[in-house]
């Protein structure tokens, strides 16, 4: 049995931030910032807002969008590396948010690849037979582990997520491959070093600014390239496809250099590209299905398309999905 999508969702907070506000914080411009990365502004929560008013929002959206009730869901996946707190988990701020009062769920750390991770685990929930109405989220509140004084991270990300419902489909439809990975070894390219178990939270790892986002923005770029492209090219080939047979790719919003390096190896051509970063930043969890809601809204995908979703991230954890859209 396979899992198809029956509702996309995204809600981002209202604030933006332009690379223009960034240049009054740290010392970059806008013509910097567009040039390396295609970014021009990000969406960021405000004081009183977290991971789960953004998850929260995308939930009642997907039900709206579905015309169903809370307790018609089954299980709540919540892709983030933002969660509002260790515990309880995002996903168990949602159920109680929404009322889902049947359904059981969980947080699922992966980083940029946190929301083909969620779609992954529940595509396989749904081929058990035992699930029904499956609520996929990946989000993330970026601006809350980002250091402002560094210009290396602080100016590629952004806040927001999106979400999808996954229910059982007879057909040759649905989420029709996947190949997920990961690297252990490349952890430390791309890391919050304080705030867990390893350095728990002092006043000496704070003032440290170990509970900020560190990267080492060369290396992951090259290995995100490589990654993505890699993994991409490997799907399309197992299913003896080319890049001329996707109808539109989407992959995960990092850096726009990268997106055009992993299309161009896939033979993709650009305007079957889904490219919004210029709006939103880096949003982690959060830009795939940022993207397929607006791709959705935006009538760029039809009955029987091939969509192939691609990311990477820290971790490393990286990988791709094919969709065939099947329309409700
Ligand atoms: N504003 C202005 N200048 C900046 C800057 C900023 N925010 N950040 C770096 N620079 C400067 C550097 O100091 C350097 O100056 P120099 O040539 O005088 O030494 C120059 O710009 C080039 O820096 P470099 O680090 O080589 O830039 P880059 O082309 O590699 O781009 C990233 C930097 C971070 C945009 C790029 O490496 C990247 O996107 N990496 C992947 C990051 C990522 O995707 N992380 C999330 C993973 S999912």
């Amino acid at each position: 049995m396979n899992a198809k999508i029956t509702a996309t969702a995204h809600n981002t907070p209202k604030n933006i931030m332009t690379n223009h506000d960034l240049e009054k914080i740290v010392d970059t411009s806008d013509e910097w910032i567009r040039s390396r990365t295609g970014i021009e502004k990000r969406h960021i929560v405000s004081e009183d807002e977290a991971s789960s008013d953004i998850s929260t929002r995308i939930a009642l959206s997907l039900l709206k969008e579905k015309n169903i009730l809370a307790d018609e869901i089954d299980l709540i996946i919540v892709g983030t590396v933002t969660p509002d707190h260790y515990t309880p988990s995002t996903a168990a701020l949602v159920q109680k948010n929404i009322g889902a009062t049947n359904a059981w769920g969980f947080d699922l750390s992966a980083a940029c690849s946190g929301f083909l991770y969620g779609l992954e685990t529940g595509a396989n929930f749904i081929s058990t037979g035992k699930y029904e109405k499956i609520m996929v989220i990946g989000v993330d509140t970026m601006t809350s582990i980002l250091d402002f004084k560094d210009r290396d991270t602080c100016v590629i990300f952004g806040d927001g997520g999106g979400g999808v419902i996954l229910e059982p489909t007879t057909k040759e439809s649905g989420i029709i491959d996947s190949i997920l990975h990961m690297d252990g070894s490349g952890g430390d390219y791309l890391i919050v070093p304080g705030g867990g178990s390893r350095i728990p939270a002092t006043i000496k790892s704070v003032n440290e600014r170990k509970h900020y986002i560190k990267q080492d923005g060369k290396t992951v770029y090259k290995y995100a390239v490589k990654g993505m492209a890699d993994v991409s090219e490997k799907i399309l080939s197992k299913n003896n496809l080319s890049g001329d047979d996707i109808a539109l790719f989407i992959p995960h919003q990092a850096n726009k250099r990268i997106i055009d390096a992993a299309a161009e190896r896939c033979g993709i051509v650009e305007d079957k590209v889904l490219i919004n970063i210029d709006k939103y930043g880096n949003t982690t969890a959060g830009t795939i299905p940022i993207a397929l809601n607006e791709a959705v809204n935006e009538n760029r995908i039809n009955d029987g398309d091939l969509i192939l979703l691609a990311a990477f991230g820290a971790g490393f954890t990286w990988g791709s999905i094919l969709i065939r859209w099947e329309s409700i």
